[in-house]
This record gives structure tokens, sequence and C-alpha cells, in this order.
């Protein structure tokens, strides 16, 4: 049986760091002997939710990314996974796919699923884009016009190669028992009157993974949906960490590790325990000499479960 783990190419994505990610998040604990809930508001590749499954996480999951046709891609592999293998395998994979690559782009925005919209539906066809998009797209980035629209352009590569059916059935396993959204993240944590509230409580862990402070002003490679994610965004997100801490959640965060993030978002004397500082590889970047390490800093609030 293939393990499940995140097939997308994805830029951010935690691939490499999921191990001090899970310790922070469950401490001790084996993932087998938890079974309470898992929030993941900004769940890009889902790095961290697919090794949790991995390693035997069996409880429920609550996965949200502002990025709808992300989580509709999800939500279909998760629901019809045959028609879904049917179509993508249908794809043009072999010689002459560049040619086919503006028609597929520009089928992919006519769905007007924009960002934050909130009712995903099942959609082999959308998916299946999705998927081919990944592939074929340069570097495999996600990125967005201000009207919403996937911009990236064309990848270079001699062949495609497709995804594996094995490694998108051991994924639509691992997404049975979750629910899929697509919000604004303080809606799933700090919106009073969400469609979600009461789930933040003891005895629930929290993998928040926002788009990252900027480390220079034009260093904008990982802007990802249309909206952006700005600092009033950062400060949202640590105010709604120590709120979903008070009320009794584990909340473990990921940043570049400035000045910035460990004294002002996430300072100690507000409870924050600075957990370790990492350094990433970056697999993606648009400029090839960029792709060095980078230190991102792991911060935790909240007693563990
Ligand atoms: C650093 S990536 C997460 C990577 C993920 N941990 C992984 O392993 O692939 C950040 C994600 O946040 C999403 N995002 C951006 N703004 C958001 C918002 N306001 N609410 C929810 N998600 C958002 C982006 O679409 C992107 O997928």
């Amino acid at each position: 049986m293939t393990r499940p783990a995140a097939f997308l190419k994805y830029a951010g994505s935690k691939r490499a760091s999921v191990e001090p990610i899970i310790a922070a998040l469950l401490g001790s604990r084996d993932p087998r002997a938890y079974d309470g809930l898992y929030v993941e508001p900004f769940f890009g590749s889902g790095a961290v939710f697919f090794a949790l499954r991995a390693r035997g996480y069996q409880g429920h999951a609550y996965l949200n990314d502002v990025n709808a046709r992300l989580m509709q891609l999800y939500l279909t592999l998760r629901d019809d996974l045959e028609e879904l293998l049917a179509v993508h395998d249908a794809m043009p994979w072999g010689p002459g796919w560049e040619g086919e690559y503006a028609r597929i782009r520009q089928e992919f925005n006519e769905k007007n699923e924009r960002s934050g919209h909130v009712a995903l539906v099942v959609d082999t066809q959308q998916a299946a884009r999705f998927l081919w998009l990944n592939k074929s797209c340069f570097n495999g980035l996600y990125r967005e016009n201000k009207a919403g629209e996937f911009n990236v352009p064309v990848g270079r590569y001699a062949k495609l190669t497709k995804q594996d059916p094995d490694d998108l059935r051991a994924a639509s396993k691992a997404l049975q028992n979750t629910t899929i959204t697509s919000y604004d993240f303080r809606v799933l944590l700090d919106r009073a009157d969400g469609p979600h509230r009461r789930i933040l409580r003891g005895g629930v862990v929290v993998y928040a993974d926002p788009p990252y402070v900027a480390l220079t002003e034009t260093s904008d490679f990982a802007s990802y949906a249309s909206g952006g994610f700005s600092t009033d965004d950062q400060r949202a997100l640590a105010l709604a960490a120590i709120e979903a801490a008070r009320q009794g959640a584990r909340v473990v965060l990921s940043n570049h590790d400035t000045p910035f993030v460990r004294d002002e978002l996430y300072p100690t004397s507000k409870g924050f325990e600075h957990i370790a500082s990492l350094q990433v590889k970056r697999a993606i970047n648009s400029k090839a000499d960029k792709r060095g390490a980078v230190a991102e800093i792991l911060v935790a609030i909240g007693a563990l479960p």
C-alpha cells in the first residue's frame, strides 16, 4: 500500500519539515493514539496532514484554504476518485502537450470558483485540469492575477509525467473523514458566529502555515491567491491563535524567522513558545540562484492535547 503524502508541487510545501511540526503539535504522543480534531486553515499541498495520516492519525480533520479551486480538487479526489483518475488519464500528457496549455488554462479560468467562495462541488474535469497544470506550468507555481485568474506561464519540460494513480488513491483514502472548505482563515479560527464555531477547544490541534512575511519588499514569489496576505492579516492570525489557545486548542505556526515575527507577531510575552528555527531549502523560486536555505521559525501556543 502506498502511504499518503502531499502530491502537488507547491510553493512553501512543508514536505521536508513535517517531523518537527508533528512533534510541536502532539508532543511525544503517537499520531495513532491521537483521535482529536486536526485543523489546517492554510492547507496548500497538505504536507503535514498527509504525513499525520501516513503515521496513523485517524481523527476528523478540517482542511481549508482560501484557494477554492485547490480545495475543490481535494473534495473531488475524496468523493469521486475513480472518475477523476479516468479524466486525469485522458489529459494530453504526450508529445505536443505544450500546444494544449493555453486552452486548458483558459478552460480552467472560465470556471468561476473565486477564492474564498464557499460552495465547493465535485468537478472531475476541473480537478483534472488542476492536476495537469500543476505538472505542466512553470515550476508548479500557483499564482493568480487581480481578477483571480491563474496566470502562470507554461513550464519547460521535455516530457510530462502524470500524477501517480497510487499516490492519488492513497491521498483519496486519507481525505475520508475530513471537512473540506474554502474560507478566509478568520472564518475557521475566530469568527464567533462562523459555521465552525466550537471546533476550537481542549484537545484540538491547529497547524497554521500562512503565506510568509516578505523578507524583502520585492520577494513576492509565494503570492498565491489574488488577494495577497498583508501585515494586518499576519496580525489577525496571531490574535486568532491567542484566542484559540484561550479556548483550549494547541496552535502551531510557521513563518520566516525575522525580528518582526519573533518579537512582534509571536512574542513569548503573549504566551508563544519559540520551538525551533529551521533551515529550509526552497524548492520553488522563480530565480534559480535564490533557491538557497532560508530560516523559518516554528512557534506554538496553547496546551498539548
Ligand atoms: C505556505 S502555503 C501552505 C503550504 C502547506 N503547508 C503545504 O505543505 O503545502 C500558504 C497557503 O495559504 C493560502 N492562503 C492565502 N491567504 C489565505 C487566507 N486569507 N485564508 C486562508 N488561506 C490562505 C494560500 O492559498 C496557500 O495555499
